[in-house]
């Protein structure tokens, strides 16, 4: 009796002593868990925020500043000043960095798409940008950035091609030849096609067909990106698990790119991430202004678990899972779609504390499935 219970007391030690403590260690054997970094955080101004960032988190991606607007404002002249620090703080913490994002329709800078007479440029010189665009980036970080969003959102909501200048220049060509330049340029680095709203049957159907005729024109594409901005309402977890199902006959890994939960209503059913989405303040759209009623933050509890969960039991194709920022402070989600709203869509709040569901996420990462 007194033997068993011993073997009892060292089996309970074992399995604590066993338990990894911090969402980087908990989920290293079931995919990398990743978090977008802002300029104060990687820069050092802000070393709390990068001392978490660093403890629980084995990838970044950066949120704004390999933007193309950004790192690219002339077409002659690139500034990696702040592109140079992201990697270095990602290097310093041995943690996994993604580039985001190559080439996207929005932040861009005005020079791209036009000649000096301000006119639309000829496909063959919007071609050359891209190439010279994607190489020069990718030569600088050669061995240092793991993979590429190579192009990011290139798709409507109803599967078809958004109409963004590169698509009326160069036709859907834009994506094929994109991929191409990324993998001339630095041909070890990942490759992936990254959207939003992929829980859209007809937007998932068709990304799965790009990335299927992308292969099938002899393009390297290592991954699906979905990004993830999700509401209380939208998607449900059972609509994100068919996206996720249908993604993985690809046979590409899959990533949860950009990953939020808004706790606020959703305004006229909006979905998704258009960033020139944008709808008038009223006080019924912004409710909890003076604070966060018990049930909602429940609400808001459980589907991010639920979700995470659903992450957990796809762990064998989904590569990473990636939150769009840190703290709740900083998030994108505040002011969009609705200006003059704070929301609360991340793991960590206002003042940098973990969410009570970090531990929980841990525990739930800990344990064997
Ligand atoms: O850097 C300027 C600053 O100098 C200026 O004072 C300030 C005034 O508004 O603007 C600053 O730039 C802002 C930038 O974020 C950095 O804070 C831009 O206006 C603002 O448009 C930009 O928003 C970003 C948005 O993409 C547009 O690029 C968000 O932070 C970023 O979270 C968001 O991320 C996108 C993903 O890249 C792609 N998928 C959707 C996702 C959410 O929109």
């Amino acid at each position: 009796m007194k033997y068993r219970f011993l073997v009892a007391i060292c089996y309970l030690f074992t399995l604590t002593a066993c338990a990894k403590t911090t969402l980087r260690t908990a989920t290293e054997n079931k995919f990398l868990m990743g978090v977008a970094v802002n300029v104060n955080q990687f820069t050092g101004q802000n070393p709390k925020e990068a001392a978490i960032i660093n403890e629980q988190f084995s990838s970044i991606v950066p949120e704004n500043c390999m933007k193309s607007g950004l790192i690219h404002p002339e077409e002659n002249r690139f500034d990696f000043t702040d592109a140079d620090r992201f990697v270095a703080f990602g290097e310093k913490n041995k943690q996994v960095i993604i580039g985001h994002c190559l080439i996207w329709h929005s932040q861009l800078p005005s020079w791209f798409f036009v000649d000096s007479l301000g006119k639309d440029v000829a496909p063959d010189v919007l071609k050359e940008r891209m190439r010279m665009h994607i190489t020069t980036i990718m030569h600088r970080y050669k061995g240092r950035i793991h993979g590429y969003d190579v192009v990011n959102e290139a798709l409507n909501d109803d599967g078809s091609f958004r109409t963004s200048k590169f698509f009326q220049i160069l036709g859907k060509d834009f994506i094929r030849l994109a991929f191409q330049y990324a993998h001339e340029a630095d041909p070890e680095a990942e490759l992936y096609y990254n959207d939003y709203s992929m829980e859209k049957p007809a937007k998932c159907d068709a990304a799965v067909q790009l990335v299927k005729d992308l292969k099938a024109a002899g393009c390297r594409v290592d991954g699906v990106g979905t990004q993830g901005h999700m509401s209380l309402d939208n998607p449900s977890i059972e609509e994100f698990e068919t996206t996720l199902q249908k993604l993985s006959t690809l046979g590409v890994k899959i990533m949860v790119t950009e990953w939020d939960l808004s706790i606020l209503p959703n305004p006229y059913k909006h979905s998704g991430a258009n960033v020139s989405d944008r709808f008038k303040y009223t006080t019924e759209l912004d409710p909890y202004r003076n604070g966060i009623p018990k049930n909602i933050q429940q609400e808001w509890n459980q589907k991010m678990m639920g979700m995470f969960a659903l992450f957990i039991k796809y762990s064998d194709v989904i590569d990473r899972v990636t939150l769009w920022g840190l703290n709740d402070r900083d998030s994108w989600k505040n002011n969009f779609p609705v200006k003059g709203r704070k929301d609360s869509p991340v793991l960590f709040d206002r003042q940098n504390n973990p969410k009570p569901i970090v531990e929980e996420m841990i525990r739930m990462a800990n344990q064997k499935y």
